[in-house]
């Protein structure tokens, strides 16, 4: 159990080999919002998680007080709250009411005691190409608020705040969903540098169509260079990061395969401990010598190259 837990601890004891990052602690609700239909935004009290996690990373949380259910759930960082003088002092993530826990999370209220540990998980790796393009799926929108932030130099994450070098010249998020109602923060995603392409299935707000074809847009583009406003070559040196439904994954994952492009896909398995005890979130991971093995989505994941999954 890590001794930098502030408030009080319960719950599974963190094993600090696997997740020296993680602290656990039992703390409170500061704020639940809605985000969309059936969707709301969690903001916990939690300094020493915000201070330490980074995009694409996630928490397991579980009520503070009983027995149901027993395991926690997790939920990907959407963003760090902060105080006056920028110190972090809280988490928020984005959920959609799915079954036991989540149902129970609608009824939560600012004070409400809440048990989380974290950061966990690897998270998105820092930018690294001209091109970002973030394509997300219903609430797998939620990691990529961090992600952008920091691509476009507006926030820093991590301790020690951990530094893009290289910022892309562009920053692109296709972001796809079943209807308008169920659009998710987009007010949050209205950021300078941002370029924001929404699809939705039924037509009722942006593209008509799936989120994969917005990517198939972008991916065709040229890139254009700055000085001139004029088209200068093919969209290259592209980097795609993915969350959302598995079949869309792997359509996004496809896309990128044809393209040579590289494609990292933040997983959503289901998790019993979220820190490498129970091997209840393992997949089918290839590696390096072309042979398969299982990892652990909650350790070596959840983010992994699309390359390296074999998608079902
Ligand atoms: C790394 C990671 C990050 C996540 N981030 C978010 C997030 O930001 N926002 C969000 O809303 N959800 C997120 N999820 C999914 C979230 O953890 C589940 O929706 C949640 O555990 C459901 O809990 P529950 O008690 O309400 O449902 P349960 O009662 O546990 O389950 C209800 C039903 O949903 C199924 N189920 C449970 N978890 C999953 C899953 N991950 N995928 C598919 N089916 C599942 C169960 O098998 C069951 O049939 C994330 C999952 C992972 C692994
Ligand atoms: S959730 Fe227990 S090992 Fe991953």
């Amino acid at each position: 159990m890590s001794q930098e837990s502030t408030v009080c601890t319960a719950g599974p004891a963190l094993l600090p080999g696997m997740v020296p990052q993680a602290v656990q602690l039992t703390t409170v609700v500061e704020d639940i919002r809605p985000m969309a239909q059936n969707t709301w935004a969690v903001r916990l009290r939690a300094p020493e998680i915000a201070a330490r996690i980074t995009p694409g990373q996630f928490l397991m949380l579980r009520p503070a007080h009983g027995s149901d259910p027993l395991l926690g759930r997790p939920f990907a960082l959407y963003d760090v709250s902060a105080d006056a003088d920028g110190v972090p002092t809280g988490v928020e993530f984005g959920f959609v009411r799915v079954g036991k826990l989540t149902s129970l999370m609608i009824h939560w209220k600012s004070g409400t005691e809440v048990t989380v540990w974290g950061p966990l998980g690897n998270g998105f790796p820092v930018p690294q190409h001209r091109n970002l393009i973030c394509v997300a799926g219903g609430i797998g929108q939620t990691p990529f608020l961090a992600v952008i932030r920091e691509a476009l130099g507006q926030r820093h994450y991590g301790a020690p705040a951990r530094r893009v070098t290289v910022h892309p010249e562009s920053v692109t998020l296709c972001y796809g969903v079943r209807s308008a109602a169920f659009l998710a923060g987009l007010d949050d995603f209205r950021l300078p540098g941002l370029d924001l392409r929404v699809a939705t299935d039924d037509g009722s707000f942006g593209h008509h169509g799936f989120v994969t074809e917005l990517l198939r847009q972008r991916l065709s583009e040229s890139r254009q260079t700055p000085a001139s406003g004029q088209p200068s070559e093919p969209l290259n040196d592209t980097v795609v990061y993915c969350c959302g439904p598995v079949p869309m994954m792997k359509a996004v994952a496809e896309i990128c395969r044809d393209r040579a492009v590289p494609c990292w896909l933040s997983l959503e398995t289901p998790m019993a401990c979220g820190f490498g005890a129970c091997f209840s979130c393992v997949v089918k991971v290839m590696e390096s010598d072309g042979s398969w093995d299982y990892r652990r989505t909650c350790v070596e994941g959840p983010v992994f190259e699309a390359t390296r999954l074999a998608l079902t």
